[in-house]
């Protein structure tokens, strides 16, 4: 009898760790790619519910106040933006990427951009972080007219560029300017996870440009298996090597095996479309797998020439197919047709410059929210955006007619 009730204490305190174990974990989980979906009672690096245990998202535009602007460096602030209605915030995943919307004047609609998220997930606010582009319509917004006090309609985080909790391997995060902004969050998040090694590569143009300086040295000197390498590659005369920055080169493949010796390690890219490119081409030659290399795109002017005919040579399937002669985009809601006569344009840019809105936010194929159905004809990749298109429908904003084409649009 004793025995009994022995055997029976003990499944009762299986099925209550078991019972915790599920309660912890009920979250939305980020899909990662095909390598598993393993859950362990351990401390997660993505845990999207809040302390409740509840993990509230949203769909469609959300009021959000600006509540603090803070200059970070030169032409970059960041907006600390928190909902407008004070209910709860939903977490996400370090690396994620909200959607911003802004009535600009002069602007027949609100304009979407995707910010990454720079702080650490679950606090009560939402930190974005914006480098000033020249002549840049939202970002020139946002630098000179959006106040603390002023509303931007938030689309909920999204994106895949988050850390893997399947694997175990060293981090090498690279970041190239404001490309810094998904690791500000990682490397919060990984600020818990002594089990797991990271070097962030940080290049800037001098010390005018780089940000968050004082909070990323804090988090270093307390958590001791995270790293920085600082590459200034313009210093200017206040700009000490050894003291402010540790090298003045262009970042190369070799360059980080001389930190990082065996390059077995998963590899996180976010910077130019250039800068990502020649550096992704790089580790692939020295021999890592491209499923452990992540490449976040920020946008921005088109690839050189030059680092597309280097990709193609590598013989890369993404790569654009030349375009015989000018293909039509027919957009069958409307009826019109026009004609691509520039082989490097998205549809989106294309449709842009004929006056026809479609809808947009990322622009860098990361959010899916200008998918359109292709009713005919085949499209390809941009120039070294990492868009997916696949047969019955394409990423207008990354990609670009091979053929006559019609969507439903
Ligand atoms: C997933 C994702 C995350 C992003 N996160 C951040 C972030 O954390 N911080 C941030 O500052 N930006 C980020 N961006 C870029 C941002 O969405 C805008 O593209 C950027 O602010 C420029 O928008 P704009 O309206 O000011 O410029 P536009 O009016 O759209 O463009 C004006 C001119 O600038 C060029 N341009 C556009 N975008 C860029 C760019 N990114 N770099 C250089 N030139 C450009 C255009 O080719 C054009 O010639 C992110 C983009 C994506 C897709
Ligand atoms: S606008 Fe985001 S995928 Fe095209």
């Amino acid at each position: 009898m004793q025995f009994a009730g022995l055997i029976l204490g003990i499944l009762s305190l299986i099925q209550l760790w078991t019972a915790a174990c599920r309660g912890r974990y009920r979250e939305r989980r980020i899909p990662t790619s095909g390598k598993g979906d393993q859950r362990h009672c351990r401390p997660r690096l993505i845990e999207l519910a809040d302390s409740e245990g509840n993990s509230r998202t949203w769909s469609g535009p959300r009021s959000f106040v600006v509540r603090r602007r803070v200059e970070e460096a030169d032409q970059v602030l960041s907006l600390y933006l928190e909902p407008q209605d004070g209910k709860p915030l939903p977490s996400f995943a370090a690396g994620q990427f909200i959607g911003v919307a802004v009535n600009i004047p002069g602007q027949p609609s609100p304009v979407k951009r995707c910010y990454s998220l720079s702080n650490a997930p679950h606090s009560r606010y939402y930190r974005i972080t914006v480098k000033r582009v020249s002549g840049g319509l939202v970002s020139g917004f946002i630098h000179d007219q959006l106040l603390v006090g002023g509303i931007v309609q938030v689309h909920a985080p999204a994106g895949q560029f988050v850390l893997t909790e399947e694997s175990s391997r060293e981090l090498v995060l690279i970041a190239g300017g404001i490309g810094v902004t998904p690791f500000l969050s990682m490397l919060e998040v990984l600020a818990k996870f002594p089990g797991r090694r990271a070097t962030l590569f940080y290049s800037v143009r001098n010390g005018r440009d780089r940000i968050q300086r004082d909070s990323l040295e804090e988090l270093m000197a307390r958590a001791p298996w995270l790293r920085i390498v600082t590459i200034y590659t313009q210093p200017e005369d206040t700009d000490i090597l050894g003291l402010d920055y540790n090298d003045s080169t262009r970042l190369t493949a070799e360059a980080i095996r001389n930190v990082v010796p065996e390059l077995d390690a998963e590899f996180y890219l976010c910077g130019s479309v250039a800068m990502t490119t020649s550096l992704v081409n790089q580790l692939r030659d020295a021999g890592v797998s491209e499923e452990w290399i992540h490449v976040e795109g920020f946008g921005g002017p088109p690839q050189p020439r030059k680092a597309i005919r280097e990709e193609k040579r590598q013989g890369d399937s993404s790569a654009p197919e030349p375009i015989a002669a000018a293909p039509k985009i027919t957009f069958s809601k409307s009826g019109t047709t026009v004609t691509c006569d520039q082989p490097a344009a998205s549809i989106l840019e294309v449709a842009e410059q004929h006056g026809i809105e479609l809808e947009s936010m990322c622009r860098s194929g990361n959010c899916g929210a200008c998918r359109l159905a292709l009713l005919s004809g085949r499209v390809a990749g941009c120039a070294g955006q990492m868009g997916a298109v696949d047969g019955d429908s394409c990423l207008p904003c990354v990609a670009r007619p091979v053929t006559d084409i019609v969507l439903h649009a």
